[in-house]
């Protein structure tokens, strides 16, 4: 099947298997190694992409669901001048050790901050809930999305 979306902005048209999940043509075909691969059965969390605004698991997608739609993945995130700011709060909070669930924990934590300016602790484990991590027992985690609450009377949005 003829599948046309962009990637980081940048227009892709494919011809696909309708079987081939999203996650395989990101990092096979397209080369976008940065999504990782923990599971492959909806349970880690480390495919999370940005599909037109929402942070979806690659791996419970096919790749012909993404025609006409905007994704962004890890890639796509970091600007030419630096981390974005949940990279940078990550970093900040010590948030990365070994870093196989950071491009998935990113792009989670970027939809919850853009619903939600100012989560909770609670909220924040929730929202992660769909994202395994070995490594920091989340305090870490949780630590940077709450550096990123606007200060009170900043609107961030
Ligand atoms: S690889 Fe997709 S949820 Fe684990
Ligand atoms: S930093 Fe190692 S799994 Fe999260």
């Amino acid at each position: 099947m003829d599948v046309k979306f962009t990637v980081n902005d940048e227009p892709v048209d494919v011809d696909v298997e309708p079987r081939v999940v999203l996650v395989d043509l990101l990092r096979g075909t397209l080369g976008l190694t940065g999504t990782k691969v923990g599971c492959d059965t909806g349970q880690c969390g480390t495919c999370v992409v940005d599909l037109d605004g929402r942070s979806l698991k690659s791996c419970t997608l096919l790749a012909v669901q993404a025609d006409g739609a905007s994704v962004t993945t890890i890639e796509g995130i970091a600007g030419s001048d630096g981390l974005d700011e949940v990279q940078a709060a990550l970093w900040e909070h010590h948030g990365v050790q070994c870093g196989f669930c950071i491009p998935g924990v990113v792009v989670s934590l970027r939809d919850l901050l853009r619903r939600n300016a100012a989560p909770t602790e609670a909220e924040i484990r929730d929202w992660l809930s769909g994202n395994l991590c070995r490594c920091t027992g989340y305090h870490s985690l949780v630590r940077a999305a709450q550096s990123l609450a606007p200060a009170p009377g900043e609107d961030r949005r």
